[in-house]
């Protein structure tokens, strides 16, 4: 079967959304029916559920709850926006997925990747994407991206770097149990080059 169902991973600065937008144009320019989502993707209980996570008010949620809180918001995302797409033969594009619970929560708070993809597999009831595209990007290059302002680091850019690098350890163990869903693109290049690459890659799986 084509491959239709296609999930984009990487932590901040890795130029994702713009990386979206480029591969949006250009299947839309080659006939493809093809919808761009992300959680909670216009749903309103995903929308509900999200809102209880970033709520600043809630500094007392714990990691595990906002790892059941992200899958609950993910199972309603994936019935309410996804499948309808894929079932009438659209290409979903979705901005994170699974894995970022795994990279995230499972391995940068520490809760295991094991324990939160035995969650999200009950969550989504094992409906896993085709393709995942994740962008490997060294966070003090990611950082430095959106940092408008060239200041020096202080404590607490050191604190993001140290969460981010684990984010990215979270996502390359990641990349390691799933080798046949996940392309690791390396990130530490131009815009236009790492585009061609996932062009590449997305278009020989959806053909
Ligand atoms: P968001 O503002 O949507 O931006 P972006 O995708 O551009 O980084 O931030 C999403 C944040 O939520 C990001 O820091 C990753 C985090 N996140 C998790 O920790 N677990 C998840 O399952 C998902 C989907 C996101």
């Amino acid at each position: 079967m084509n491959k239709r169902f296609i999930t984009f991973e990487g932590g901040e600065g890795t130029g994702k959304t713009t990386l979206i937008e480029m591969l949006m144009k250009d299947l839309l320019a080659s006939g493809f029916d093809a919808i761009k989502t992300r959680e909670p993707g216009g749903s309103k209980i995903s929308e509900q559920i999200r809102n209880v996570i970033l709520n600043v008010d809630n500094t007392e949620m714990k990691y595990m709850t906002e790892a059941l809180l992200y899958a609950a918001s993910r199972c309603q995302h994936l019935e309410e926006v996804v499948k309808p797409a894929l079932n009438s033969g659209k290409v979903v594009i979705c901005d994170r997925y699974v894995d970022s619970s795994l990279a995230y929560q499972g391995y940068a708070r520490g809760l295991g990747i094991e324990k939160v993809y035995k969650i999200n597999d009950y969550a989504i009831s094992g409906f896993y994407p085709d393709l995942t595209i994740y962008i490997d990007v060294d966070p003090r290059i990611g950082l430095g991206r959106i940092k408008s302002n060239h200041r020096d680091m202080n404590r607490l850019d050191l604190e993001k770097i140290a969460f981010h690098d684990k984010v990215r350890n979270g996502y390359l163990e990641v990349s390691k149990m799933f080798p046949d869903r996940i392309k690791v693109i390396d990130g530490n290049d131009t815009i236009e080059n790492i585009y061609q690459k996932i062009k590449e890659i997305v278009f020989e799986s959806i053909k």
